[in-house]
């Protein structure tokens, strides 16, 4: 019964062999990539940027020309490292890894848009097995990315490796509303209104209810936190934004 346990993970509610839930997940980003960025507007009213800029905030990469390696993991189209290259000094180097080219190249736009494409660079890869040399990051940041992953206590373990001694892990993940009254709102716009958000502007409302179903899926914050503890990190806590519905956790590899 545990083997079987250990052999499968959550595609949404769906319990999928482990080996599967990877290639399905890129599906759901490679059909949604063109319109990631609008629907996160859509979907959150634009509330996602203050909970970026709270990462951010918290992450508070230097401001001077002092070498500031960034990993930006799941970084998708590249919005948590803008975010920061925009804040930080010149120092800063940031790579964004996520293992759906589509999103990536989009990322790649935006950043020559943006005339960040010195600073900020993308490379394809699996959080589970990162191809990145042992303490050569300052900080790794991951937004809403790790539930995706298949093995997470693996990815964090691959995290803690790649941090320098000294270095910060900022993970931000959707988390559980236990407001009463906000709860059973949440739930309803949710499974309802997201869903049908999705086929409007992305022609895909199964990509977004696995999106939802996955939220609810994650560990509450403690068993996060305890998690990061057992993959080496330090003073791993947490705080939570908008009645619960995300959660910022931070640790440190000392
Ligand atoms: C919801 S998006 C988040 C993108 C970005 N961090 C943001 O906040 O806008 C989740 C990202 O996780 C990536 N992802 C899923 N599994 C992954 C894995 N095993 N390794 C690296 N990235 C992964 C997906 O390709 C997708 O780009």
């Amino acid at each position: 019964m545990a083997q079987d346990r250990a052999d499968t993970s959550h595609f949404g509610y769906r319990d999928v062999p482990l080996g599967d839930k990877q290639a399905m997940v890129d599906d759901v980003f490679r059909s949604v990539a063109g319109r990631y960025d609008l629907m996160n507007d859509l979907m959150s009213g634009g509330v996602h940027r203050a909970w970026k800029a709270a990462m951010i905030a918290r992450l508070n990469p230097p401001r001077s020309k002092a070498s500031f390696r960034l990993l930006d993991l799941a970084g998708g189209t590249g919005d948590i490292a803008f975010r920061a290259a925009q804040v930080a000094g010149p120092g800063l180097q940031a790579i964004v890894c996520d293992i759906n080219a589509s999103m990536l190249e989009v990322g790649r736009e935006r950043a020559i848009k943006k005339h960040l494409d010195d600073r900020v660079s993308f490379v394809e890869g699996n959080a589970e097995q990162l191809s990145f040399a042992d303490k050569s990051f300052d900080a790794c940041t991951i937004a809403f990315g790790i539930r995706n992953v298949p093995r997470i206590d693996v990815a964090l373990r691959e995290i803690y490796r790649v941090l320098k001694p000294g270095g910060h892990f900022l993970c931000l993940e959707f988390s559980h509303v236990d407001t009463p009254g906000l709860d059973k709102l949440y739930e309803l716009y949710s499974f309802n209104v997201i869903p049908e958000l999705g086929r409007i502007v992305t022609g895909d409302a199964e990509s977004y209810r696995y999106l939802v179903e996955s939220i609810r899926k994650f560990p509450r914050p403690n068993l996060f936190a305890e998690m990061m503890g057992n993959a080496g990190f330090a003073r791993a806590k947490w705080d939570v934004m908008s009645g619960g519905i995300v959660a910022l956790h931070s640790g440190w590899r000392l």
